[in-house]
């Protein structure tokens, strides 16, 4: 494994790579890796010859009150976890190399689809959405992937990273990957370090409220407002959250879901003490305690 951190030297490599027809799967995160980083990489080794972890702590996608100076790190064990998944390669650039005009007016950005982003985190995190496109779009010219792998946690971020390479006709296929959990259900996230052992406890709620909205959308005569009411009412069961956004969107436009007929996310964001989550469960797809079960290797 190398630890590439000149973009100059990227080019280099990323040329060697491309003379001899090697596939480049890349997997971009923020560091402070988990195992749900482990089975990004774990799908881009099945599919490429050679894979690119990106570790950068990206500042533009934080806002001024937002945790980017506390957001964890540790370098070293990202270092050994990526090596012990086999990954070839992983790129740690600094800042000003990132943005060498600068992270504010002075840079060029990416503005996405204003329809994706208007709703959900983009509604509390304005801004955010451009800064992911931006490093994005900068890590892909960069090292030009032809595969990028993205976790579903993020579901908004994958819909609008998807709709970004489409519309600015990038040639790269975006993959996404399920969302791993902690045995009792909790998504996996590099910020559920900041939990304090009472607010883990009770984080407990937010896939416990995820997996009583989709029992629910289950039932042949479930309609939207049932899902919401049920996640509603099993949230609240914890005083500590404080509710966010729940909402019931269909996945691709990210529009609420007039029923329960196509594929449609139930999406949630919480507080808990100085900590925000965020979780989702597709009500077509597999229940996050179905999830953590088949994970385990155990049926449920
Ligand atoms: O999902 C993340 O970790 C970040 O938003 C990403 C995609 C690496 C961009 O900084």
């Amino acid at each position: 494994m190398e630890v590439v951190r000149d973009p100059k030297h990227a080019r280099n490599v990323i040329s060697d790579l491309q003379r001899r027809g090697r596939t480049v799967g890349m997997v971009p995160t923020m560091g402070f890796l988990h195992a749900g980083h482990g089975a990004l990489i774990d799908a881009a080794e099945e599919e490429c010859d050679e894979v690119v972890v990106t570790i950068f702590v990206n500042p533009t996608q934080f806002g001024p009150q937002e945790d980017l100076t506390r957001y964890p790190r540790d370098l070293e064990r990202d270092l050994s976890l990526i090596e012990s998944r086999g990954a070839q390669w992983v790129f740690v650039p600094d800042v000003s190399q990132m943005y060498p005009s600068g992270t504010e007016e002075t840079s060029t950005i990416v503005v996405p689809s204003r329809r994706l982003t208007e709703r959900l985190c983009g509604e509390f995190r304005p801004g955010h959405f451009s800064g992911v496109a931006t490093i994005v779009t900068k890590l892909f010219a960069l090292w030009q992937p032809q595969f990028a792998y993205f976790g579903l946690k993020d579901f908004q971020q994958t819909a609008v990273i998807k709709a970004m390479v489409r519309d600015l006709m990038m040639p790269v296929e975006i993959r996404t990957v399920a969302t791993i959990r902690e045995p009792d259900g909790l998504a996996l996230s590099s910020r559920n370090v900041y939990l304090s052992p009472a607010e883990r406890h009770q984080a407990r709620a937010i896939s416990g409220a995820m997996q009583a909205a989709w029992e629910v959308a289950q039932r042949a005569d479930a309609v939207p407002v049932d899902v919401i009411s049920t996640a509603r009412r099993s949230l609240a069961a914890s005083p500590d959250l404080v509710l966010q956004y729940l909402e019931l969107v269909d996945e691709e436009t990210l529009e609420p879901a007039p029923d329960l007929s196509r594929s449609t996310v139930l999406a949630v964001a919480v507080w808990l003490g100085a900590t925000r989550l965020i979780d989702n469960v597709a009500l077509r797809g597999t229940a996050p305690l179905a999830a953590v079960l088949q994970a385990h290797g155990e049926s449920p």
